[in-house]
């Protein structure tokens, strides 16, 4: 039942990964630039970082001079990502070491998990990395569920509301 949950979220992305820039590349482009501005003081101490649901790579361009690990459980959607370290796997299991990262971004990617994953991908987030950065959809249902479980397993530092979205920064 889990599996064909997580298959179905990955036939999905790998459906819709060759339209995935111009259907929201725009979207995710704007949103990506306003995050990596807010929070530039915080990513100049960042030497490695993981994009955690990574998608087509709108993150990419803004991380030249970073060690950045992309992931995602879409090998359609990491096909388009032209990132050179790139993993096929899913956030609620990472195939990664304790506390290797020194941020972990994840982009409008909870919001797809019901509430035993979302448990599961904050949990590893805080096992793979010291900070985080995750965002997603205002309009979410899974809204309340992603901030429960941010304040249980870590410290928000800091919320940003855009238009469509709410950011958070958290030490894990
Ligand atoms: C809306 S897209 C966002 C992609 C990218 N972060 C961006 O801002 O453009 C959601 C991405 O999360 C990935 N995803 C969904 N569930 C996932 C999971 N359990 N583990 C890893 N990636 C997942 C999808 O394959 C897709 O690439």
């Amino acid at each position: 039942m889990k599996n064909q949950r997580m298959n179905k979220i990955r036939q999905y992305y790998d459906g819709i990964s060759k339209g995935y820039d111009e259907l929201y590349g725009e979207e995710q482009l704007k949103k990506v630039k306003f995050i990596v501005e807010e929070f530039k003081e915080v990513l100049e101490q960042k030497k490695k970082i993981l994009d955690a649901g990574a998608g087509t790579g709108i993150l990419n361009s803004f991380l030249k001079n970073k060690d950045l690990i992309s992931l995602d459980i879409s090998p359609k959607m990491l096909e388009k990502n032209k990132n050179d370290k790139k993993i096929i796997g899913s956030i609620t299991k990472m195939p990664f070491k304790n506390k290797e990262f020194d941020l972990v971004f994840c982009i409008t990617v909870l919001q797809d998990l019901n509430e035993n994953e979302i448990e599961k991908a904050i949990k590893e987030i805080k096992r793979t990395s010291k900070n985080a950065i995750i965002s997603f959809l205002k309009k979410s249902s899974k809204k309340e569920t992603i901030i429960k479980f941010l304040k249980k397993f870590a410290k928000i530092e800091k919320i940003v509301e855009l238009e469509k979205d709410i950011v958070l920064f958290a030490t894990l």
